[in-house]
């Protein structure tokens, strides 16, 4: 029996990368998936393998700037499979890159509407739902980017911290019903998001991925999966408003040997400066 047997859930931007890899899992963990994405010729495909593979899934068109597409899509899971269980607002762009100095408002106000404004939006339709079913987990994908400052990442950073906090304020709040409210935040993982636009795409990119970090390869959306998959099952069902970090070590700090400073540390011990 799968960890996911008789739940339901919606995934947004299911039609690539972490979006894509979770709906794979969580169908073949038994879940009914509905696939939500701007990308409908992704979405068909990925509920046509889901349906190969003996899961169950439904696309469903989807602009997560859009409430009123949340609210048709959390419809959509509840019309389809008569419940909702489980939410992972994942959808996202880099959005607005470079300078400060030169990022125009429109590019703020979209990179926003579509890592931030949509999680709320994600979060808000799906209480209804859970509550009526007892309980529910809704995930979110925010970043290493929201824990620490990323160059040139002005907007994107900014809004992945926004949603570390709006996990916990809506975990606060959700918890009487049940409802466990996380978020996972990914290092650098090798989808079209990243090595999208790459001369030699993923296979240029793996390599260089591979050595960013104490485990040393390159991070795979399968990875990001795994933890979406236990913060859904009921396995992690007395985990809410946490920020679950799944990086391969990057945030535990650049390992020397990568910096390239190993041979200038001596093994051993290091009294005070003044005596060495
Ligand atoms: N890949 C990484 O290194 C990494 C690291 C940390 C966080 N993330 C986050 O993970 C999430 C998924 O990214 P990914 O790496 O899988 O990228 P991806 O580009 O492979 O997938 C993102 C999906 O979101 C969809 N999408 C974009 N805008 C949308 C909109 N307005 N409405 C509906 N769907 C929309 C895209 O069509 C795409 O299918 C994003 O929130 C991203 O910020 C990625």
């Amino acid at each position: 029996m799968g960890k996911l047997e008789g739940k339901v859930a919606v995934i947004t931007g299911a039609a690539s990368g972490l979006g894509r890899a979770s709906a794979v899992r969580f169908a073949a963990e038994g879940a009914g998936v509905v696939a939500a994405d701007l990308n409908s010729q992704g979405g068909e495909l990925l509920v046509s393998e889901i349906a190969a593979a003996g899961g169950r899934a439904v696309y469903q068109r989807t602009d997560v700037t859009s409430e009123q597409d949340i609210k048709t899509l959390i419809d959509r899971a509840v019309r389809e499979y008569g419940r909702l269980d489980i939410t992972y607002n994942n959808a996202g762009v880099i959005g607005a890159t470079g300078s400060i100095e030169t990022t125009t408002e429109a590019e703020w106000d979209k990179t926003f509407a579509i890592l931030i404004k949509a999680v709320f939006f994600g979060i808000k339709h799906s209480v209804a739902p859970m509550r009526a079913a007892g309980g529910g987990s809704i995930i979110s994908t925010a970043s290493i980017a929201g824990l620490s400052g990323s160059f040139r990442l002005h907007a994107y950073s900014a809004s992945k911290a926004a949603v570390i906090n709006l996990t916990r304020t809506a975990a606060i709040e959700l918890g009487k019903d049940k409802i466990r409210v996380n978020c996972i935040c990914p290092g650098v993982i090798s989808t079209p998001l990243v090595h999208g636009g790459i001369p030699g795409g993923k296979e240029t990119l793996d390599p260089i991925l591979g050595k960013a970090q104490p485990l040393q390869r390159a991070g795979q959306a399968e990875d990001i999966a795994n933890m979406a998959m236990f913060l859904a099952s009921d396995e992690a069902n007395w985990i809410t408003g946490a920020a679950m970090v799944v990086d391969g070590g990057f945030t535990a700090g650049t390992p020397f040997q990568l910096a390239g400073v190993e041979q200038q540390l001596s093994a051993g011990y290091s009294g005070p400066s003044f005596q060495r």
